[in-house]
């Protein structure tokens, strides 16, 4: 049994000069088990697994590169984005709030925003401050709920973007396709990030959530047109062809006819029955 004066093993330990403890750490230290697993793996799953660790770090990153709808969620004045910001809607536009105001039944002006801020943002091609105001004012609502549609879904770009506006999906099926090899084609060959923009305007390259069109993974959204079923030479043509002017086919890359599965046909396979099919003969 220790005395009060006699410092138990911990205390001894703490009293060993610190390099020693240092140098023991270090020679103690064991080499985490995933460095043992992949020492033993082979080369494809080796590269596998690197890929994956990319992907994990990268997922990281993501949330704060974001440009346009998924900056930060702050608005700050800027010469170009301020209260001041010359915006009304042209007289076209006015009728066709009108025509969306009247689909809902009255006192629920509000039910419209999405459809108008869309409008605001179609027009102008991006989302200024006042533009978001003026549509708090057609719409009777405070500007606080407009902003608060605006910074929530990605479709709104509270920056300007370029003529062509790529999004690109990295979320998780995306992701397992290798959407990341679509995000590095384009980013070399525009010169550009997640969040920039062309010298000449022409591009931006956004990153986001979910784009509803996971079974036809990895694919882009470039204004208003999906690409789907993409290799880096697909968006690399793509871009491309953009770049001289044209409008590519949009829809999967592969050849196969919208989502059908990718080995061909599983049902379906044969002209539907003729009515009654099925149905007993007695009745
Ligand atoms: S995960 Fe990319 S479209 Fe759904």
């Amino acid at each position: 049994m220790r005395g009060a004066g006699s410092p138990c093993c911990c205390a001894e330990g703490e009293r060993r000069p610190q390099g020693e403890r240092r140098k023991e750490g270090r020679v103690g230290r064991r080499p985490p088990l995933v460095a043992v697993a992949a020492m033993f793996l082979c080369a494809p799953l080796r590269a596998a697994a690197a890929r994956s660790i990319r992907q994990i770090r990268y997922l990281h990153r993501t949330a704060v590169c974001n440009a346009s709808g998924g900056t930060l969620f702050v608005h700050r004045d800027s010469p170009e984005n301020n209260p001041d910001t010359p915006f009304e809607f042209t007289p076209e536009n006015q009728k066709r709030i009108e025509a969306i105001i009247n689909n809902y039944p009255g006192g629920h002006k509000s039910a419209a925003v999405m459809a108008v801020l869309d409008l605001a943002q179609r027009q102008h091609g991006w989302l200024p401050i006042s533009a978001m105001n003026k549509v708090a004012e057609i719409l009777e609502m405070p500007s606080m709920r407009v902003y608060e549609v605006a910074t929530f879904y990605t479709m709104y770009n509270r920056k300007p973007v370029g003529k062509y506006h790529i999004q690109v999906c990295t979320t998780t099926p995306c992701m397992l396709r290798d959407s990341d090899s679509i995000l590095e084609a384009i980013k070399k060959k525009l010169g550009i990030k997640v969040g920039g923009t062309t010298p000449d305007k022409l591009f931006t390259l956004t990153e986001v959530e979910c784009l509803g069109a996971c079974v036809n993974a990895p694919m882009v959204q470039i204004n208003d047109n999906y690409y789907e079923d993409l290799t880096p030479k697909d968006i690399e043509d793509i871009i491309d062809e953009l770049k001289a002017g044209k409008v590519p086919k949009p829809g999967p890359r592969s050849g196969r006819f919208s989502c059908e599965p990718a080995g061909g046909l599983t049902s379906l396979t044969e002209p539907p029955k003729g009515p009654g099919f099925g149905v007993r003969a007695d009745l």
